[in-house]
């Protein structure tokens, strides 16, 4: 058993609302891209650590933990293991919240909650390890709504939207509180309610297109999914709307957002199904080839063997019987994974068997490296680059910001004529600027080339600090 490091995680806040060191001090994380994501969705027992690991690896921009009850969470320990690096938060010697520092960056952490105040207690025990908080406002299993949770705070929009506001009151402005909610059976209600929940200040909102008394096999109700969005961009908070329902990956991704002018989506099932649903050019053959590289990656990681068992065999492909091996090595390898009780039987049994976890891990730390680097959400093409040309108000002169590569570029007048660089360049900001696209954006970002700086400023600094600055 490799070695670990306790520590007790962070005492409980104080029920007043201090400033914490990190607010304090100049941030140090990243920003948090959900503009153009495609992210994996919050699933329970589909979505561990191996999962998670391999959707990064297979190109999810953010990952989603599944929903974990602010109670539960609250008081855990928190352990290192040294030598993989896993982090747990435990109880009584079960792991409640499990991580690898690569996901920190592009990992929410989805709370079930139906107290403010436990929220933020919760919240603040996990937040040294997330990017960022959502709040489960979907669920429709009795566990999740008896208590109040869920789905329960869709008709409890005072509890909902004070849960969020006291989750963005307490938490440092650079971690983005996001909101999952479904799809109310009148678009009108629907519509009421996301203006509450813009209100409180969430940095995204998740829609999943089906409404509480929807099945998962009823096709979503993706069509109802434009008029929200435009309603939220007409709000002009800038807030980012995600899509969920029924999208099949990374390539599928351009027909929902066609179809409902969502920011991003969330994908469940089809990433339970295909983790590399994520790429441009997913992997074929999930349920042999995936399900090997799973099974490595977790026995490494000390997944629990159950959960590994359950993940691989939600996996499936279109054609089975041309995996490499065929029908045969199917049936073999199936048969080995329902009868081994522990990954040592699975792997004295099964001919390849399951060393080179570490290499894979290796694998994803490069990925996700190249990708920090490379400044977050990367735009292949598949995804339509946000219209380009959009006019942004800025504290002086206009600006205007296209997508680039997945970093946002701007230019303004001021800009364009005192530095010389191409039309579709990026140009340094004279001015303060907010950019509608992403308001909470913050930090410099570079020019191909790497010579002109370029700040854009966040909405709360310009509108403390811009005289004449106004929202759209
Ligand atoms: C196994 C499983 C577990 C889920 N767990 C959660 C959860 O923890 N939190 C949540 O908000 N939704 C959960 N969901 C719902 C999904 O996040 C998603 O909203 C739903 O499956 C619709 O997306 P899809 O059509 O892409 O599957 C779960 C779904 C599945 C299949």
């Amino acid at each position: 058993m490799p070695a670990s490091h306790h520590s007790p995680s962070p005492s409980p806040p104080p029920s007043k609302r201090q400033k914490t060191d990190t607010e304090s001090t100049p941030s140090l994380r990243p920003r948090v891209n959900f503009r153009d994501a495609v992210t994996l969705a919050p699933m329970v027992r589909s979505g561990t650590l191996p999962s998670r690991l391999l959707a990064l690896k297979y190109g999810a921009d953010l990952v989603w933990h599944p929903e974990t009850v602010d109670k539960a969470i609250i008081g855990c320990e928190r352990v290192v293991n040294e030598s993989t690096g896993v982090i747990s938060y435990t109880r009584g010697g079960r792991a409640l919240f499990t991580m690898h520092p690569i996901e920190r960056n592009h990992l929410i952490f989805q709370l079930g909650s139906a107290d403010p105040e436990l929220a933020v207690k919760a919240a603040l025990t996990v937040l040294p390890d997330v990017a960022g908080i959502d709040l489960n406002c979907g669920c429709p299993k009795s566990f999740s709504v008896h208590s109040g949770m869920g789905a329960a705070l869709l008709t409890n929009p005072d509890l909902l939207c004070g849960i969020l506001t006291a989750l963005r009151e307490a938490l440092p402005s650079d971690v983005p509180v996001t909101a999952k909610i479904r799809l109310l059976p009148t678009q009108d209600d629907t519509l009421k309610l996301v203006k509450r929940i813009v209100e409180t200040g969430v940095s995204a909102l998740t829609v999943h297109c089906r409404t509480r008394n929807m099945r998962p096999r009823e096709p979503a109700l993706i069509h109802r999914l434009r008029e929200v969005v435009e309603f939220v961009e007409g709000l002009g908070v800038g807030v980012t709307v995600l899509e969920n329902g029924d999208c099949s990956g990374r390539p599928d991704a351009k027909r929902v957002r066609d179809t409902t002018g969502a920011h991003g989506v969330m994908i469940a099932r089809a990433a339970e199904s295909n983790l590399s649903c994520f790429s441009t050019d997913p992997i074929v053959d999930a349920t042999s080839v995936l399900a090997l590289e799973y099974l490595r990656l977790a026995k490494y990681l000390d997944n629990a063997w159950g959960n590994s068992k359950f993940c691989v065999s939600q996996f499936s492909s279109p054609s089975p019987a041309s995996a490499p091996g065929g029908k045969s090595y199917l049936k073999h390898f199936r048969s080995l994974l329902t009868s081994a009780k522990e990954y040592d039987v699975f792997e004295n049994e099964f001919e390849g068997g399951l060393a080179g976890g570490e290499g894979i891990m290796d694998e994803i730390r490069n990925v996700m490296e190249a990708r920090n680097a490379s400044g977050g959400a990367e735009n292949d093409g598949s995804i339509p680059a946000i219209k380009p040309e959009e006019d942004a108000v800025a504290g002086e002169g206009s600006a205007r910001v296209a997508l680039v590569d997945g970093i946002i570029a701007a230019t303004n007048e001021h800009a364009r004529t005192a530095t010389p660089a191409s039309a579709t360049g990026e140009f340094e900001l004279g001015a303060p600027t907010v950019n509608p696209i992403a308001p909470d954006f913050r930090g410099e970002t570079h020019d191909k080339s790497g010579d002109l700086p370029l700040i854009i400023r966040s909405f709360e600094q310009n509108q403390a600090e811009t005289p004449g600055f106004r929202s759209r």
